[in-house]
Order: C-alpha cells, then structure tokens, then sequence
C-alpha cells in the first residue's frame, strides 16, 4: 500500500527503458492515466535517446524523472518506490532485466526497483536473437521464481524489418495486466505465491446426439474471473473449463486450461489436477443429469419424437471431499432460485466443502452471464461474508481473501504441531 498517494488514485510507477519500443510506453501512461491510476514515470538515460521525458511528462500524473540526483526530491527512489502501489517496466531491456536480478541500483529506475515492495511487472522488449539468449531467458526464469510478473513480448514485426519474437506486448494488453493486478483499493496482495489452484469454469454439456446437448446457462465469466484473480495473487492455477473465454495475456501465459464438455470429462480433469492442488474451487455449473447413452448418429424427425432418459452424473464436489489432500482447501458454488439460505446451509453441511458460495440466480444482474455477481460466502468454521452486487473480480478477491486465511490458519496449525 502507498505510504503518501498523491490523492486516492493507485499509484503505478511506469518504467521506460533505451529501446525501439519505448515510443510504445508513451499509450501505456496514456492508458494507464485514463483508468484512474497516479502514474509516474522513470525514464532510463538510455530511454532519453530514443523519445522525450516532455512527452510523458504531458500525459503522465507527475513530470517524468531521469535521475537519482538533482530532481524535485532529495531521495526520488525512496519516495516513489513507497508510494508506488505498482511499478510496471515496459519495455524492460535485456539490461535491465539482468540488472533487476543482480539488484543494481545505480539508476533512478532500478533504485526504485531496489526500494519498493510494490509489485512489479516486466514488458521485455528486444530482438528475437536476444530475448532467446540463455542468459535473458535465466534472468526472465529468476525474476518469475521471486514473484516478478512477466508479460511476455508478443511475435511480430520488430526494428530494421526483421520478424520473430520479442516485440513488446500491445500497449492495451499491458495496461490491462497492470489494472488487473490493481484491486479496487490499489493493489492486490501477492498472497498465493506458488499457492497451487484448481478452478472449474462453465456450464457442462451433455450429448443428447452428435449435434444436441443438455446444458445450462453457466457462462464461466467467474470461473475465469476467479483464475485472474488467483494469478493476479501469484498462485498457479489449472482451468478446468466447459467455456470457452479469452483470458487476459498474462493470465493465458500462466494458466494451464483443460478444455472439457461434459460432467464426466470435467470430472476426471478436475481429479487428476486436485491430486497437486493445494485449493480447488469449484465454480463450474456440473449438468446433475445427463441423457442415458447418447446416439451415435443424429436424431431425426422421421424417427418420431425421442424420449430422452435422464440419470444422475457423478457429483464431483463429493468426490473431491471424499478423496482430499490433508490441507487442501475446497470450495463450492452453489446456484439457487428459492429458499436460498435454507438449502444452502444443508448444501454446506452434506459436502463437506470448506466453503460454499452460494448465488440467488433468480436476482437481476446476478449470476449466469453476467458481468456482475453478489453472493454470500459460507463458511464450515461458520464464518459468512456477504460480497454485494459487484463485478465478478471483485467477489473472485472476496472469495481468494477467505481462502488465503484458511490456508494460512492451516500453515500456522501445522507449524503448532510441529
Ligand atoms: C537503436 C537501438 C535499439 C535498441 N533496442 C533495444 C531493444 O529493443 N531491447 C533491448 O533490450 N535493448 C535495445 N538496445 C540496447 C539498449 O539501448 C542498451 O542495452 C542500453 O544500455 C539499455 O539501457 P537501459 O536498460 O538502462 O534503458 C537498443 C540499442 C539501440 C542503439
């Protein structure tokens, strides 16, 4: 958290290296001031030749800064690496990278770096030759291990017409990791470092034919909301999913998505990942039944009207339940239309989940398909949340916020034991 905001915005701290890119971090600071955030920019010497400190000065929050020495603040570094929420480097040089690992800090930019415990976030620019030297790649390797976000630079066009990887992620991409490491109150905890997350997304579909299914209107948007929040946080997440969404770039780059259809096929992928996981959170809308066999050919209408037979699927949270790791943390959803606390407290209680998050879907704006969400977060220990209408990140934090006390409970009760 900043310790003296300018004002109430997020404080982002935007690095600009010396490369062909940094033209590019000029709509970065555009983006990033248009959002709402304080931006102050640090331009590196090397970046001075390639655009001016005047052009960020314009667009940015406070005028850029060049130097450690002579500038509007006796101790620049101390001051913006404290008052940063975020520091986001874009583009990152391969000098710099390397000077963030070694922990130079003999420039205003990596004194900063030095002096902040703010998140910070890389954008690597360069040449395809050296972003895949091995030197450049053990360094992005290191700073990802120590809980650096890394957007990886996108393959393309690149300076004197050469075309590979290593061009810098698109502006608004980066801008869009930043703001999503940024919560509602401006900074979002780094609190699930190598925390290991399953999470189910989407409504299941069962075969009725080669061309019909059974489904539901689960659109996975908090499932995936879940698995940005959970990454955003530094946890390694597995998406199992019966959607099919864009995650965000990095988000895509960290996430393992194990695409699904049906209760069954879920069932298995959501088994095999929970035997690693430490979290496993069961967002997914599972069809509790699905046709009895399905026909290998389509149905047609000369065949007359089929009568389609139902029977249950397998209940995954039960299973999980059944087979969980000692520790592990397991989450279910629970979608209701009627007599929401009544039935949601029995779900509670006849899982065995640590928590349940339980929707009234028959609410305007809430649930299925839409952007925002509200729920109540119950919990075994007897704890409830109430999350208001919101957008589906916001409940995704409320949610990771009750897990990550959980497993810290946990830690600490092993740590008594021992
Ligand atoms: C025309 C030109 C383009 C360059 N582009 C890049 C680049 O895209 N990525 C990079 O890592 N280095 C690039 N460099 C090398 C850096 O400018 C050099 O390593 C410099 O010391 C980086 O300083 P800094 O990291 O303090 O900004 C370029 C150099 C020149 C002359």
């Amino acid at each position: 958290m900043a310790l003296s905001p300018p004002d109430d915005r997020p404080v982002v701290v935007l690095g600009v290296c010396g490369g062909i890119a940094a033209y590019k971090a000029v709509e970065v600071c555009r983006l990033l001031s248009d959002a709402g955030c304080y931006v102050a920019p640090i331009l590196t010497e090397s970046a001075t030749q390639f655009i001016t400190p005047l052009t960020f000065s314009a667009l940015a929050s406070e005028p850029a800064q060049t130097s450690l020495y002579g500038e509007r603040h006796p101790s620049p570094h101390t001051r913006l690496g404290r008052m940063a929420d975020l520091v986001v480097v874009a583009p990152a040089t391969a000098n710099l990278l390397a000077r963030l690992v070694s922990g130079q800090s003999d420039d205003l930019l990596t004194a900063t770096l030095s002096a902040t415990t703010a998140t910070v976030l890389v954008a690597p620019a360069m040449h395809t030759e050296m972003w895949e030297q091995s030197s450049v790649q053990a360094n992005v390797a290191i700073l990802r291990e120590r809980g650096v976000v890394v957007i990886d630079p996108e393959s393309g066009r690149l300076a004197g017409g050469d075309v590979g990887a290593g061009r810098l992620a698109d502006p608004a991409s980066i801008a869009q990791v930043v703001l999503s490491h940024l919560g509602p109150t401006g900074a979002v905890a780094r609190d699930l470092v190598g925390v290991k997350i399953t999470i189910s997304a989407g409504g299941t579909r069962e075969a009725i034919d080669p061309v019909r299914y059974l489904s539901n209107r689960s659109s996975g948007k908090q499932g995936y909301a879940l698995a940005e929040a959970a990454i955003a946080r530094g946890a390694d997440v597995t998406l199992v999913t019966a959607a099919r969404l864009q995650l965000s770039p990095i988000a895509r780059a960290a996430t393992t998505v194990i695409n699904v259809d049906s209760a069954q096929q879920m069932g298995d992928a959501i088994s095999a990942a929970a035997e690693q996981a430490d979290v496993v959170i069961m967002a997914a809308a599972v069809a509790d039944f699905r046709p009895v066999g399905s026909s290998a050919t389509k149905l047609t209408k000369d065949l007359g009207i089929p009568t389609l037979l139902l029977e249950e699927t397998t209940d995954i949270l039960a299973s999980l339940v059944q087979r969980r790791r000692t520790g592990q943390v397991i989450v279910g959803f629970a979608a209701e239309t009627h007599d929401i606390a009544s039935r949601a407290a029995a779900k509670l209680a006849r899982k065995g989940c640590d928590l349940l998050v339980v929707n009234d879907v028959s609410q305007p704006e809430v649930g299925f398909d839409h952007e925002t969400n509200a729920v109540t977060i119950m919990g075994k220990d007897g704890e409830v949340d109430q999350v208001p209408l919101s957008a589906k990140s916001t409940v995704a934090h409320a949610v990771l916020d009750r897990v990550a006390r959980l497993l810290s409970q946990r830690s600490q009760e092993r740590n008594h034991h021992v």
